[in-house]
C-alpha cells in the first residue's frame, strides 16, 4: 500500500510560524502513522516562491527575488528537521523541473481550447492584487482598503473552469470523502451552488515579471495557482517519472481553511482538464489564534517554531498541538496550556507510568522483564489487554481519519488505566510476600508489554520520545522494524529481555519559571533585533523616499474606547482622522479607555484591516515601547506637539 501526503507550498514572504508548524506536523505524523502502518510513503512540503507579494518584498530589501526566495525557503528547510519534520521531498516552485512541467502543462491545456485570451474591464484594487465584484465594494471603496478601486481593462489569459464544473459537484457528491471534515465540503458545494467564473491565470510582464513565462505569449507570466499547485505532481516526477505512477493514485493534501477554494475547485478542475484523476482526498483544518487573538506581526504575538522547541522540546510541541486542536476547527494557543499539557498528561500520567514501572522491573526483576505465568492472569489482566487491543483499534481508525485528538485520548484513557492496574495491584506488596512471586511477576510483565504497544501508537506523535522509551524498554531494535499490527498482538515482549537505563522522560515544568524566562527572552531578542536594524540601516537595508510614501501615517483623534471582553491588552478605539474609523490597539495594559479619549494620535492608516477578537481593525495607533532592565514594558502614545486638524498627513 502507498501513501502520498503533502503540505501546501508556503509563500516565501513570512518565516514559518506556529500555523505553518502545524499543517507540517499533522502530515509528518501522518505519514509516520502510514509507515508505521506498513505503507511506502512519500512526504511532500515545499515552498511557494513567484508573485507580486514576493517580488514587493525583495524589492523592499533591496535584493532580487530569486535571492530573497532562496533565503526564505531555506529557513522553512531548516525549522523542520528540529521538529522531527522529515520530508521526502522538499520541492521550489523555482526548480528548472518544476518550471518546465508547469510550462508543459499550460501548452497541452491552451492547445485543447481550455485556455482563451480575453480583454477583461474591472475594477482593480493594487492593495488586493486583484479585481474586484461590484458587489465586493462598500461605498465604493475597497473594504480592506477604503479606496477606490481602479478601473482598467487589461487582456489575460483565462482557464475555462465553468466548463467542468457540473463535473467537479459530482465528483464532491459521489465520493464523500473527497473534502474533509465535512463542513468545509458543505461549504464548496454551496459555493458551487452559484455559476462559477473561468480563472484568470496570467499577468501582462509590464506589471509582473517574477513569475513562469506563458509558453504561448511572453508578454505574460501564470499568475500563482496555476504555478504553485502543479507542485503536487512535479514533486514527484510527472508525467512519466515512476513516482507518479506509484504515488499519484492515493494524493493526499493538507491544508488549512484559507486556502480550500484554490485546492477544492481550481486544483480538481486543472487536473481534469490535464486528463489526470484528481488527488484522493483533501484535509482541512482550522486556525492557530495565539490567547484568542489573531496571530500578527503587528500585535506582536506571532509563535515560532524554534522558540517553542527551545523551551519545550520537539515531542512535547507535537504532542500539544495534535492534542489541542480538533482539526477543521480553530484552537487557541497559549505558553500555560502547553506547560499544562506538559506537566499533566506527560509528566504525570506517562511519565510516572513508565519511571515506576521500569524502576519495578529493574527491583523486583534484577533488570529483566520478567516471565508471567498463566495460572496467574486475573479479570483486571484482562481488562488491560482488551483495553489495550480496543485502543488500537480506535487509535487505527481515528489516525486515519485526521481525527489526532481523539486517537491521543484514547492513548491517554489506557494510561490512567495502567497507573490506575498499578496501584490496585500494588507490586510493592507482593514483593513482601514470597507466595506472590509469580504474580508479582505477571504484573510486571503486562506492564512492559503494555508500555511496548504505547510507546509503538505515540512514536508517529512523539518520534524522539518514543525512540528513548523503546531503549529503555530494551527493545529499541525490535521496535523500531514494528508494525502496528504487531500493537494488536498481545504477549509480544520475550520475558528475559534486558532494560535499559531510562532518565525521565518529561520534566515537569514550573510555570512561573518559564514566564520569566520567556520575558527575559524578548527582551534579549528585541535588543538583538534592535541591533541587526541598525546594522542594515548602515549598509543595505535603506528604504527609498517612495517606500516610505506608501504609507499612509495621519494624526487622528481618539472620539470613544472601550475595553474588548476577554482580550486584557486590547482597546476598540473610534479614531476621527476626520472620517471614524475602528482600531484595534494593545494598549489596554498601559491606558484606561477615559483618559484616551479626545487625545490627538498617530495611526498607520492603509494598513491592511484585520479581525481581532472578532473587531476588525482599520489602521494602526503608533506608540513607543520601552523596555526597563527587568523587562517591564511602558506603551507611550506618539502624537503631534501642538494641536492639528485630524486628518492632516504626517510625512
Ligand atoms: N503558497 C500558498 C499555498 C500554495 S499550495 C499549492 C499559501 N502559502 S502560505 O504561506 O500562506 O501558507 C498557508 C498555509 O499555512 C495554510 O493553509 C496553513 O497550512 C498554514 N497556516 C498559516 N497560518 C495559519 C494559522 N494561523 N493556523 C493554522 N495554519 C495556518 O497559501
Amino acid at each position: 500500500m502507498n501513501t502520498y501526503i503533502t503540505t501546501p507550498i508556503y509563500y516565501v514572504n513570512a518565516l514559518p510560524h506556529l500555523g505553518h508548524a502545524y499543517t507540517t506536523i499533522v502530515t509528518d505524523t501522518y505519514s509516520r502513522f502510514r509507515r508505521l502502518c506498513g505503507h511506502d510513503v512519500r512526504f511532500q512540503t515545499g515552498t511557494d516562491e513567484h508573485g507580486e507579494k514576493i517580488a514587493q518584498a525583495a524589492e523592499a530589501e533591496g535584493v532580487s527575488p530569486k535571492e530573497y526566495a532562496d533565503r526564505i525557503s531555506r529557513a522553512f528547510r531548516e525549522a523542520w528537521p528540529p521538529l522531527a519534520v522529515t520530508p521526502d521531498n522538499f520541492i521550489r516552485t523555482t526548480d528548472p523541473e518544476h518550471i518546465k512541467t508547469v510550462q508543459a502543462i499550460l501548452t497541452r491545456v491552451h492547445d485543447q481550447g481550455d485556455i482563451y485570451f480575453s480583454e477583461y474591464a474591472g475594477l482593480y484594487c493594487r492593495g488586493c492584487e486583484r479585481f474586484l465584484t461590484e458587489k465586493e465594494l462598500v461605498d465604493g471603496n475597497c473594504p480592506d482598503h477604503q479606496k477606490p478601486p481602479t478601473e482598467i481593462a487589461e487582456q489575460n489569459y483565462f482557464f475555462r473552469m465553468s466548463s467542468y464544473q457540473d463535473w467537479l459537484v459530482d465528483h464532491i457528491k459521489t465520493n464523500p470523502e473527497f473534502i474533509t471534515p465535512e463542513r468545509y465540503r458543505n461549504e464548496v458545494l454551496s459555493f458551487l451552488s452559484e455559476p462559477l467564473e473561468d480563472l484568470c491565470i496570467s499577468r501582462p510582464t509590464s506589471r509582473l515579471t517574477w513569475g513562469i513565462p506563458l509558453p504561448f505569449d511572453d508578454n505574460f507570466v501564470t499568475y500563482v495557482w496555476f504555478d504553485a499547485l502543479i507542485n503536487y505532481l512535479t514533486g514527484i516526477g510527472y508525467p512519466d517519472g515512476p513516482d507518479f505512477e506509484r504515488y499519484w493514485s492515493v494524493a493526499e493534501h493538507v491544508i488549512a481553511k484559507d486556502i480550500l477554494k484554490p485546492h477544492a475547485i481550481y486544483w480538481p478542475t486543472m487536473l481534469k482538464a490535464m486528463g489526470v484523476e484528481p488527488y484522493k482526498r483533501l484535509h482541512v483544518h482550522g486556525y492557530w489564534n495565539v490567547d484568542e487573538t489573531k496571530m500578527s506581526k503587528s500585535i506582536g504575538n506571532v509563535i515560532r517554531p524554534g522558540d517553542l522547541i527551545e523551551q519545550f522540546g520537539a515531542d512535547t510541541v507535537r504532542y500539544f498541538v495534535l492534542r489541542e486542536m480538533s482539526f477543521g476547527l480553530d484552537a487557541s494557543f497559549s505558553g500555560d496550556a502547553i506547560i499544562e499539557r506538559q506537566n499533566s498528561d506527560l509528566a504525570n500520567d506517562l511519565g510516572n507510568l513508565f519511571s515506576r514501572s521500569l524502576a519495578m522491573i529493574k527491583k523486583y526483576g534484577n533488570g529483566e522483564i520478567p516471565e508471567p505465568s498463566d495460572n496467574e492472569q486475573t479479570e483486571a489482566d484482562q481488562e488491560i489487554i482488551e483495553a489495550l487491543a480496543q485502543m488500537v483499534d480506535l487509535y487505527r481508525s481515528h489516525m486515519d481519519d485526521f481525527l489526532f485528538n481523539r486517537a491521543l485520548r484514547e492513548v491517554w484513557k489506557v494510561i490512567g488505566l495502567l497507573n490506575r492496574y498499578i496501584v490496585t495491584n500494588a507490586p510493592w506488596e507482593l514483593a513482601k510476600k514470597d507466595d506472590k512471586k509469580e504474580r508479582l511477576m505477571t504484573v510486571l510483565y503486562n506492564l512492559a508489554e503494555a508500555l511496548r504497544v504505547i510507546t509503538l501508537v505515540l512514536r508517529p506523535v512523539m518520534p524522539t520520545a518514543a525512540a528513548r522509551m523503546a531503549e529503555a524498554l530494551g527493545l529499541a531494535a525490535e521496535l523500531e522494524r514494528a508494525t502496528l499490527e504487531t500493537a494488536a498482538r498481545w504477549g509480544l515482549t520475550r520475558p528475559g529481555t534486558m532494560i535499559g537505563t531510562g532518565a525521565q522522560l518529561f520534566p515537569r515544568l514550573d510555570k512561573k519559571k518559564l514566564r520569566s524566562q520567556s520575558q527575559e527572552k524578548g527582551k534579549q531578542a528585541r535588543q538583538s533585533t534592535r541591533k541587526e536594524t541598525a546594522k542594515t540601516v548602515e549598509t543595505e537595508g535603506l528604504i527609498t523616499f517612495d517606500q516610505f510614501g506608501k504609507m499612509e501615517l495621519l494624526v487622528g483623534r481618539i472620539t470613544a474606547a472601550e475595553k474588548i471582553a476577554k482580550a486584557d491588552k486590547l482597546l476598540k478605539l473610534t479614531v476621527a482622522v476626520p472620517e471614524e474609523r475602528t482600531i484595534v490597539a494593545g494598549l489596554a495594559k498601559h491606558y484606561s479607555p477615559g483618559e484616551l479619549v479626545d487625545r490627538l494620535v498617530l495611526i498607520v492608516a492603509n494598513l491592511k484591516p484585520a479581525k481581532l477578537m472578532g473587531v476588525e481593525s482599520r489602521g494602526m495607533v503608533l506608540a513607543a515601547r520601552e523596555t526597563d532592565a527587568d523587562g517591564n514594558e511602558r506603551l507611550v502614545l506618539a502624537t503631534v506637539s501642538d494641536n492639528v486638524a485630524p486628518g492632516s498627513r504626517v510625512a
